[in-house]
């Protein structure tokens, strides 16, 4: 890694993170203007694009290292944050340490190999029974079987889950396991996977879709030897050329509070874009190729992201590592929870060039309906800067060693059929479910070391990111329905590596398959399910039981 431009970029951060949390009595002070525009639909104010800077998030340092082990002491807490040059500063949840709370929090860089030990601690109020900073839709809030959404809770419970790690179900974090304000765990992730992308975020039962958009989420990062041979050689670029984007969109009021409609629907639309936690930022980028780990961390929105002109760009890794090879995209679709490792050359451009990422995918993306007033069109906008680049990275036709990934076999694979559709709820009109049954209903025990084949059928008219937790699967098929006709949709290039969560489009039918772990240390209950939050809270979420 290299330490100048890192601490640099440590250093931006840390002072807007001061400058946030030192805002509370002199706010006075902050010159915003909110300009209102009347023909402006969304709720949020009309606010300029691209005047922020894109914010880098800052690399947790262990607190003390022991050899491969490193702990690290994080708390949650409720902080206030800059989200637009004119706003005023944002009540948002982050993670953070004693250097500052951020979101997104800041990234965990591990090593295949490490052993990263976290004390997580819940200091979101002074108060165990503090309620939630949003105001939750009472029907949500009815505890009777059956009714309301199971385990909401007007309460600032919380609990971290690291999305897409191969890891024990005791640090999963088990969606009831439940952290309150002034509690903490220590969780002790052994690291045993190759390079990705992961992401650790709030999973708290029936709390989920509020407690991740008040900001609880972050990138961690896993290194290994093949990631650091490729960059040590000049075929990946090196960490400071290499940017994560967070993208999730909300709703701000003019007083700079973030708004989640009380009422409780099945999907959340935002009218801003947040990345890195700033509203609409820019990137100031040299003349060369950029390494971006993308990662959907929106609560319902889909983005199929473009650059201008159609230009190509290369998607390099999935979910859970690389690619064979760099695919060449003019578009990437992205669900929630869905991650993409994608290189952009900016040499195609000119010094001067303003080069905007755009999201052309309409808000009721794979839904029924539409939503114009909800588009997001724009993401985040590269300033192309002048001057000479030094030698460019360039990229190997293979990604990973042989330049192939094993294809696992379906020879005795235990296949498992999961409908996906929604059925009549008295208090919340419909409400979305897994072959029609409940989280507490537990029906897939898995024997150590299976390999499965799960096929996700999707009755519906929307569209549901199917995740599971514990293992990185392979996208085997995706058919649609029309009528009584199947059409192969076929496996997209970009979807033939390791991912964790699948895209599963209206009527499409769609099979992964799996090979789950033997190792003992493993065991135990893990949850699957669809990764629009406001689905996961309905209770569009089962689990499975390995050993
Ligand atoms: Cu990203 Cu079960 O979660
Ligand atoms: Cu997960
Ligand atoms: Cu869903």
């Amino acid at each position: 890694m290299n330490k100048d431009i890192k601490s640099d970029k440590l250093k931006a951060n840390r002072r807007q993170i001061l400058k946030a949390g030192l805002i509370g009595g002199a706010s006075l002070l902050v010159p915003w203007q909110l300009k209102l525009n009347p023909a402006f639909a969304g709720e949020s104010p009309a606010l300029d694009h691209f005047v922020d800077e894109l914010p880098i998030p800052r690399a947790f340092q262990p607190t003390s290292t022991l050899g491969t082990t490193k702990n690290f002491h994080v708390q949650m807490a409720e902080v206030e944050q800059f989200l637009h040059r004119d706003m005023p500063p944002t009540t948002i949840w982050g993670y953070g340490d004693v250097h500052g709370i951020s979101t997104p929090g800041p990234s965990f860089v591990a090593n295949e190999g490490d052993n990263i030990v976290v004390n997580w601690v819940n200091n979101l109020a002074s108060s165990p029974d503090a309620g939630h900073y949003l105001k939750i839709d009472p029907s949500a809030l009815i505890h009777e079987p059956g009714r309301g959404i199971h385990g909401a809770e007007d309460s600032r419970k919380a609990v971290v889950h690291l999305h897409g790690g191969h890891i024990p179900a005791a640090v999963d974090g088990d969606p009831e396991a439940t952290i309150l304000p002034g509690s903490e765990v220590l969780y002790d992730y052994p690291i045993r996977q190759q390079a990705a992308t992961l992401w650790y975020h709030d999973h708290a039962l029936g709390n989920t879709r509020l407690n991740v958009y008040m900001g609880l989420a972050g990138a961690f990062v896993v290194r290994d030897k093949n990631e650091d041979d490729m960059i040590a050689y000049g075929n990946l670029p090196a960490p400071e050329h290499e940017i994560p984007l967070v993208l999730q969109d909300r709703i701000v009021k003019e007083n700079g509070k973030l708004s989640y409609d009380k009422k409780f629907d099945d999907m959340f639309l935002g009218d801003v874009m947040v990345v890195n936690g700033k509203i609409w930022p820019y990137l100031n980028v040299e003349q060369r190729k950029y390494r971006f780990r993308v990662l959907n961390g929106s609560n319902s929105r889909a983005y199929t992201l473009q650059l201008p002109d159609n230009r190509p760009f290369y998607q390099i890794g999935t979910d859970g590592g690389f690619l064979p090879h760099p695919v060449t995209l003019t578009e990437l679709t992205l669900t929630p929870g869905e991650r993409a490792d994608i290189i952009i050359d900016f040499s195609q451009f000119n010094g001067g060039d303003d080069v905007v990422l755009t999201n052309t995918a309409p808000p009721m993306f794979g839904h029924p309906g539409e939503e114009k007033e909800k588009d997001i069109n724009d993401v985040i906008q590269f300033r192309v800067q002048f001057g000479e680049v030094e030698a460019d990275i360039e990229l190997l036709h293979d990604l990973v060693p042989g330049g192939e990934i094993e294809q696992i076999s379906q020879d005795g694979a235990v296949s498992r059929d999961f409908k996906l559709d929604d059925v009549a709820d008295p208090d919340l009109g419909s409400r979305w479910e897994i072959n029609g049954l409940g989280y507490n209903d537990i029906t897939e025990y898995v024997a150590p070391g299976a390999v499965e084949t799960w096929t996700f059928i999707n009755k519906s008219s929307h569209l549901h990111p199917m995740h599971l937790h514990l293992v990185q699967f392979q996208v085997l098929s995706r058919f649609k329905k029309d009528e009584d006709t199947f059409i192969d949709l076929g496996v997209d290039d970009n979807e033939m590596g390791w991912k964790d969560t699948v895209r599963v489009g209206k009527k499409e039918i769609v099979t992964v398959i799996a090979q789950f772990p033997d190792d003992p240390e493993l065991f135990g209950n893990f949850p699957y399910h669809c990764h629009i939050l406001e689905h996961e809270d309905h209770e569009m979420m089962r689990q499975f039981v390995l050993g």
